[in-house]
């Protein structure tokens, strides 16, 4: 069995469907030892409804540190699933190619620092781009930078909102999330 640590930020629904994933045995081989997160948010109470180790290390410099304390030493891999802070570059060496996040935009356009929810969003359409998506890929300590595991569309329509957007890419992570996790996990 693999273990997983995911890192949340916010509302938790890439959360969710990992959880229902696993449970469904949709991603394989798989448990989740605990969920971190930076801030108060709905995903710790997603965690706790399904009895998984849940803590929140407020959101700051000791961050990192701090999360390399109580992490599980025989977690597999990291997952950041809608996770706002930028971890340390030491942290990111160390779980090299074994943490990965989901970026809602078709990665490399449209990352890194600054870059996330509405503001992503609200780029691609002042780009009048045709298509945008999501994006799996690895961490590293450059932000939104490490290598793609997989990626999904959208197309845009004309009178698309971020709001639209961000609803129909959301669709988009809950395809591909998992997908990326069983690729990563059991390869
Ligand atoms: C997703 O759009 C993800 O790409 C981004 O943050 C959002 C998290 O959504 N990194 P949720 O909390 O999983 O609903």
């Amino acid at each position: 069995m693999k273990k997983i640590t995911i890192l949340v930020s916010g509302s938790g629904t890439n959360l969710q469907r990992i959880i229902d994933c696993i449970e469904a045995n949709e991603i394989q081989n798989a448990k989740i030892n605990l969920v971190v997160a930076d801030r108060e948010c709905f995903g710790l109470e997603r965690a706790a409804k399904h009895q998984i180790d849940n803590v929140l290390i407020p959101r700051g410099k000791a961050f990192s540190d701090e999360l390399d304390k109580i992490i599980p030493k025989d977690t597999d891999l990291i997952i950041l699933a809608g996770f706002l802070s930028i971890l340390k570059s030491d942290f990111c060496q160390k779980w090299d190619k074994k943490m990965i996040n989901i970026h809602p935009s078709l990665l490399p356009k449209f990352g890194g620092k600054g870059m996330w929810g509405h503001h992503v969003h609200e780029a691609v359409i002042e780009a009048k781009e045709k298509e945008s998506g999501a994006t799996v890929h690895y961490v590293t300590s450059g932000v939104d930078e490490g290598d793609i595991i997989l990626q999904g569309k959208v197309a845009l329509d004309e009178k698309e909102t971020a709001e639209s957007l961000a609803q129909k890419i959301h669709l988009v992570e809950y395809e591909i999330f998992p997908k990326a996790i069983n690729k990563v996990l059991n390869p």
